[in-house]
């Protein structure tokens, strides 16, 4: 069906309303009312194809912002998402993140068709590590507790005994009655794991395996020197991915979803986000009257989402954009998902 023009012209309003703030933008595209005209025909389609084929978008916060505002029901941080996979009443869900974000969609809702747009999306913690490789790891510590963040393959969560993420490591780990602990796969969370439990005064040995995040690990302390001291006031928030050393001279360190409220929450001339530029322009849309100075970094996975993309695996998808596990590994993915549901704060 071809939309007319009318329709048109009144979603290229409504586009404009969400993304008129986004200045961070990947494609350095300026929204104005052609862009989102030029835009809008693919979201009427996508919004109906939805509607049609019992559909719903989850659609991590990295994605760009015409994925975010234009055709997403739920937007957030990787906790939130898996909750609303989890919840999803849906036949499809399109997950427009990366490759692990929507087998754990299949782990927890796996009646439904789920599917990902770009079967390239990988991410450089969850690639780094095999569920082979797991299994090798914990015969050399038969005692540790196994604790996978959930930038990992379905395979390492089935091997793994709980899962975290960014949001609620911390709290998880710190709780759990095993004192050694083989974390997995991200080594600076690990580092930052270990940092925050000597902090609150809890023994517990921490040993991690060697992944680090391509965006998060290229932050240094010098660029928060360099920033503080060209703009005064700054608050400089981080993610967990970043090293110890950035950890340690921020402001604050949290997942995507705190780091949005941190910023909601504190008021400062201006704000460094050391994180994927997505959650910058996030920020632009909710938060338009807050300052955020440059130094975000794109995600080359997370940005292979389209709404092109998406509109094709609505329409018919390829079997590469199809998800399917292995029913025994998706059941002891699921354990150690439903582990950390129960684990988790409730806040
Ligand atoms: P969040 O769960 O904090 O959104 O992190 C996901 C991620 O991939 C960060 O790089
Ligand atoms: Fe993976 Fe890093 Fe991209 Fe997040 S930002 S999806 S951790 S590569």
């Amino acid at each position: 069906m071809i939309a007319t023009d009318d329709a048109i012209e009144l979603e290229a309003e409504r586009l404009l309303k969400a993304l008129l703030h986004v200045d961070c933008d990947p494609r350095h595209r300026t929204w104005n009312l052609d862009t989102c005209r030029s835009i809008a025909p693919l979201t009427l389609e996508i919004n109906r194809l939805k509607r049609e084929k019992d559909a719903v978008i989850l659609a991590h916060s990295y994605v760009e912002p015409e994925i975010i505002y234009g055709v997403a029901d739920f937007r957030g941080d990787s906790y939130f998402l898996s909750m609303k996979a989890k919840e999803a009443r849906a036949k499809v869900i399109v997950f427009a993140g990366v490759v692990f974000m929507a087998e754990t969609a299949k782990i927890l809702s796996p009646d439904a068709t789920v599917l990902v747009p770009d079967r390239g999306s990988g991410c450089s913690l969850a690639d780094s590590l095999t569920g082979a490789q797991l299994r090798q790891l914990k015969a050399l510590y038969p005692d540790a507790a196994v604790v996978c963040y959930i930038n990992s393959t379905a395979d390492v969560k089935a091997e793994s005994d709980v899962c975290v993420t960014s949001g609620n490591v911390y709290h998880i780990v710190e709780h759990l009655p095993q004192r050694r602990i083989l974390f997995v796969p991200d080594r600076l969370m690990g580092q930052n794991l270990r940092d925050e439990l000597k902090r609150r005064g809890v023994d517990k040995e921490i040993i991690t395996s060697d992944g680090t995040c391509m965006v998060h690990d290229q932050f240094g302390p010098a660029d928060i020197a360099a920033a503080r001291a060209q703009f005064p006031g700054l608050k400089v928030v981080s993610h967990p991915e970043c090293t110890p050393e950035v950890a340690a001279v921020s402001d604050f360190v949290g997942s995507t979803g705190a780091m949005m409220k941190f910023v909601r929450a504190t008021a400062a001339p201006y704000y460094l986000m050391l994180t994927e530029c997505g959650l910058v322009g996030r920020l632009q849309v909710e938060d338009p009257e807050k300052n955020f100075i440059g130094g975000c970094r794109l995600c080359p996975y997370m940005k292979l989402n389209s709404l092109e993309k998406i509109r094709d695996a609505l329409r018919a998808p390829t079997p590469e954009q199809i998800v399917t596990l292995d029913e025994d590994i998706r059941r002891r993915a699921a354990r150690c998902i439903e582990r950390m549901f129960q684990l988790a704060p409730t806040d």
